[in-house]
């Protein structure tokens, strides 16, 4: 092994692409970043242009490469972590999509899910795949592509289409087409996958009306995936780590242990809880899906997922104009004593768990003349942390508590964020120096299968507390506000 490599994670999410080179020892060496378009042809419809997806992460590649060069280090391998579920359909010929990438948040599917939820699917599905019947997963996306592009379906019954998550499309292309595989995470999210038998599952294939041709192969997390085109980049790397985007980050914050939780906060927020080699199955409407496979081996765990979290920042300062930069909601908030009883319901795409409530939009709600810009602000930042609450609760009716939440991805740096957190959760929440750890997950899952590091201890060495926020309201203060944010949740639901 050369001296003092880097690790190049690739970070594919919802509305970014970054590259990012690590130390061994987790530090972050560079990042290079570029956002691209979200397109909504229709209300309640996601897309992005493949092509984009495409394009920016052969840029931020480019950029991580020179500054390599510039450090004069070598790059021990790849890793690639992405948004998930997010679903392509490609050309196996030209490499071309046939359509747009339906986003996770897409709800157009939403009918069909009913219709087979109707029909009495949805107990089966969820005893194989930990998954409920939900437009959020790739399945019914993968039936709509095949069901509106013209020809599709026959194409990919003789065998000319491949499908993939963002990460299989881009190993694909970064592989110049030799390699169609994903790995065992992003499997776990189609609704095709069992997860106990760790196999595509003919039965689910046919309830969806899709060929197996269309799959890409799984293999573990830490793998040889192949090696990068020399045309392409100039030299031949290889990928050797892959994981959806909040299993990456559960593996960046080191959560090996049966217990240890997460919380990401991103465009959504994606709670885990680690549960080992048992699947535990959610009676409380959360998801059990693959935390990480390593040697063939599953590790699995219990998933809270809410679909808008820091999309609502974003929401605030560009639909809105209420705030030019997300930092400037920490002041915002902080100058309140008391939110005023203005609650911000979040539900631009649906509710998700443990509601799953598709047809529910937002709401702002307890509106007064005195209500400005600092009320709205501190409710978006509440909202998210009323999400979190009411999937730890979900979380101990499953028998599954936490005693402790570590949290990373962008708004973790709003301690106000962090602080209101650990109140209305009751729990200690533990921000780490590397809050960037989905694609730190992914470089550790690189490390691992290059010979860089050795064991689970070589990563969690590398785990550093930054602070820890600890809850300072009173009981009965939390109680008044869960019970207002109830209140709001029962006014946006489609069926209450
Ligand atoms: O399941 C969707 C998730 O992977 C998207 O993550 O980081 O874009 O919120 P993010």
């Amino acid at each position: 092994m050369a001296t003092n490599p880097f690790i190049l994670s690739i970070d594919q999410g919802t509305t970014s692409t970054r590259a990012m080179l690590f130390e061994k020892e987790s530090r972050c060496a560079f990042v290079a970043r570029r956002e691209f378009p979200q397109l909504y042809p229709e209300p309640g419809w996601v897309e992005h242009d493949p092509e984009a997806i495409w394009t920016t992460t052969l840029a931020v590649l480019r950029d991580a490469l020179a500054a390599a060069r510039e450090r004069q280090r070598p790059i021990a391998g790849i890793g690639i972590t992405n948004q998930r579920e997010t679903t392509v359909v490609w050309d196996r010929h030209s490499g071309k999509p046939i359509y747009n990438a339906i986003v996770w948040q897409d709800r157009r599917t939403a009918r069909h899910c009913e219709t087979l939820k109707q029909a009495g699917h949805e107990p089966g599905v969820m005893e194989k795949t930990g998954l409920l019947l939900d437009p959020y997963f790739s399945a019914t996306k993968i039936a709509w592509i095949l069901d509106h592009v013209p020809d599709a379906r026959r194409r990919a019954e003789a065998g000319d289409l491949a499908f993939g998550t963002v990460d299989s499309f881009l190993l694909w292309r970064l592989t110049d087409g030799k390699v169609h595989a994903t790995d065992a995470t992003n499997a776990a999210r189609t609704l095709l996958y069992n997860i106990h038998q760790s196999a595509w599952d003919r039965d689910l294939l046919a309830l969806f009306d899709l060929p197996a041709a269309l799959l890409p192969e799984v293999k573990d997390c830490a793998a040889d995936f192949g090696r990068t085109s020399r045309e392409l980049l100039g030299r031949s790397l290889n990928i050797g780590g892959m994981a959806g985007d909040q299993q990456a980050a559960a593996f960046g914050q080191t959560c090996f242990q049966p217990g240890m939780t997460k919380a990401t906060y991103g465009t959504g927020c994606f709670v885990l809880t680690n549960t080992g080699s048992e699947v535990v199955a959610s009676r409380s409407r959360l998801l059990t899906t693959i935390g990480y496979r390593l040697d063939g081996q599953n590790s699995y765990a219990l998933e809270g997922s809410i679909f808008i979290a820091g999309a609502a920042v974003q929401w605030l300062r560009d639909e809105l104009g209420l705030i030019s930069t997300a930092a400037e909601t920490e002041d915002l908030a902080n100058s309140l004593d008391h939110n005023q009883g203005v609650y911000l319901v979040p539900a631009f795409t649906g509710l998700g768990a443990p509601h799953w409530d598709a047809d529910a939009r937002g709401a702002l709600l307890g509106l007064t003349r005195g209500t400005g810009i600092r009320e709205i602000v501190r409710a978006t930042l509440e909202s998210v942390c009323y999400q979190t609450h009411d999937l730890f609760r979900a979380m101990a009716d499953d028998g599954v508590t936490a005693t402790r939440l570590r949290v990373d991805g962008g708004m973790v740096s709003n301690g106000w964020l962090c602080q209101f957190l650990a109140d209305i959760l009751d729990l200690p929440v533990q921000r780490p120096v590397q809050t960037e750890t989905t694609a730190l997950g992914a470089a550790y899952l690189a490390g691992l299968q290059c010979g860089l590091y050795h064991s689970f201890q070589d990563l969690e060495q590398n785990w550093q507390l930054e602070s820890e926020f600890s809850s300072t309201l009173a009981g009965d203060a939390r109680t008044t506000l869960l019970a207002g944010w109830h209140e709001a949740i029962q006014r946006v639901r489609s069926a209450p």
